[in-house]
């Protein structure tokens, strides 16, 4: 696993004031906020949210995403601040500071940017490989921050990329910002799109090369450890022919093993192309519907070209949480939802049950690897063996953390299973729900790294 320490040395405690802006690219949407923290572990947050183009995701140039996501903040101060905004304006012409704003005129930013990057500095990283369906090869290597300062200064916005935050160390310093009770997190991490964790290791513990300025005082530092990418190489995890399927018409083959089994983005696929297998061996009468033809699923009708199960991508994973949801003799919901979205006509009940049954175990084995990625940070902690800490704190965000029904309730029951947890371990391992880590996570980020700015000097 990569690894990344990212120059994150200690966790807020919930007294941390100030107005900060955030960004999050991460997954399909790009989110814009400005988080104003009160300092009494509250905080209040604005935000807008924009899906993404599909065509900035994989394109030629680095630039015209990051032009887009210069245009949303500008938009969002328009919008939200145009006071501040317009009297920045105004004032500018008179100022002459290099960007023509006063210090404390400008908005310092948190940019949650959630894709491995090798991390140079709180403000400064590269980034190394594409994840999560995005693939635009001019960006890779290069530092992510400049490239979004760049297209702010084209816009001559009042910003400044302060700080450079994965989602999960986000998650970890919001989890640890709201949190009133007296332990502290020791993970943040997400299970959605994608699935990542970030935890606190103990400096001496890092064998990596710690290249730029950080505060060695805490002894401390977040390590973003990509575990979405655990087995690139290994091949120890458990393989179906449909992963090997999913993995070889991706956009990135052999990569995020790990997360392509445990993620919202890959779920519906895996469970999409068993239900296929099972649709298309031989005597299967899978939605299949000898009295009609409406069901006639020779590759060739239009009734197979226009149902998402013949389609890469075409079966969403929420739909398994509708089928994880549905409890009720009939599988009445769940049936109406496989005729809305992939065109099924009249489902059976027999047919929903065998939906069910597969999208069950592909979230359950889902939930059981999320246990194990959870259980090696819990190990590693050393908390699980200390007697004084009662308990081990877990900052979760993410669609199938928050949505899947009963996802956190299988890493549970994983973790219990783990020899070395075992049930009294994992009765001290407390997942919580942090909302907003990727915005008040990095407005935290931005915080610290204000402080740094004007310690330093700069
Ligand atoms: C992918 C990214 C990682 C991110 C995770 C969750 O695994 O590589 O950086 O934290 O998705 O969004």
């Amino acid at each position: 696993m990569s690894q990344i320490p990212t120059y994150v040395t200690g966790v807020p405690n919930g007294t941390e004031k100030g107005l900060y802006l955030a960004v999050d690219l991460g997954g399909t949407n790009f989110r814009v906020c400005s988080v104003t923290l009160n300092g009494d572990t509250t905080f209040n947050l604005t935000y807008n949210k924009v899906a993404i183009p599909k065509e900035l995701m994989v394109t030629d140039k680095a630039s015209k995403l990051f032009a887009f996501l210069a245009l949303q903040i500008e938009n969002f101060l328009k919008e939200h601040h145009s006071e501040h905004f317009e009297s920045h304006r105004r004032r500018r012409a008179t100022i002459s500071t290099p960007s023509g704003y006063r210090e404390d005129e400008v908005f310092h930013l948190g940019f949650t940017f959630s894709f491995p990057v090798q991390q140079l500095a709180i403000n400064k990283g590269n980034l190394m490989r594409w994840t999560k369906g995005f693939d635009i090869e001019d960006a890779v290597g290069k530092d992510v921050c400049a490239l979004l300062q760049t297209e702010i200064d084209k816009l001559k916005l009042p910003v400044k990329v302060a700080a450079l935050v994965n989602d999960t160390v986000g998650t970890l310093m919001a989890r640890s910002y709201t949190s009133t009770g007296a332990q502290r997190s020791t993970l943040g991490a997400i299970f959605g799109t994608g699935t990542n964790g970030a935890y606190i290791e103990k400096t001496s513990n890092i064998k990596k090369k710690i290249e730029g300025e950080y505060d060695e005082s805490t002894g401390e530092m977040v390590i973003n450890t990509e575990w979405g990418s655990f087995d690139n190489q290994l091949n120890v995890l458990p393989t179906t022919p449909w992963d090997k399927e999913l993995d070889t018409k991706s956009v990135n083959p052999g990569f995020q093993m790990f997360e392509k089994r445990i993620s919202g983005m890959f779920l519906g696929e895996i469970t999409r192309l068993a239900i296929l297998e099972m649709m298309q061996s031989k005597d299967s009468t899978l939605f299949r519907d000898d009295n009609s033809s409406h069901n006639d699923w020779t590759t060739t009708t239009t009734v197979a070209s226009q149902s998402g199960l013949y389609k890469q991508w075409g079966l969403d994973t929420a739909i398994m949480s509708v089928a994880a949801a549905d409890s009720t003799p009939e599988l009445s919901t769940l049936r109406q939802e496989l005729e809305k979205d992939l065109n099924i006509y009249t489902p059976s009940l027999e047919d929903a049950q065998a939906f069910k049954t597969v999208a069950d175990a592909v979230a359950r084995r889902a939930a059981r690897l999320s246990a194990v990625a959870i259980g090696a940070v819990a190990i590693q902690s050393g908390l699980l063996k200390d007697p004084e800490a009662e308990v081990i704190d877990i900052g979760v965000d993410g669609s199938l953390v928050e949505h899947y029904p009963f996802f956190r309730d299988m890493i549970y029951e994983a973790l219990r299973s783990i020899d070395e947890i075992g049930i009294q371990g994992a009765s001290k391992i407390r997942i919580g729900v942090a909302k907003d880590g990727s915005g008040v996570g990095a407005a935290l980020i931005a915080l610290v790294a204000a402080k740094m700015d004007k310690s330093s000097g700069s």
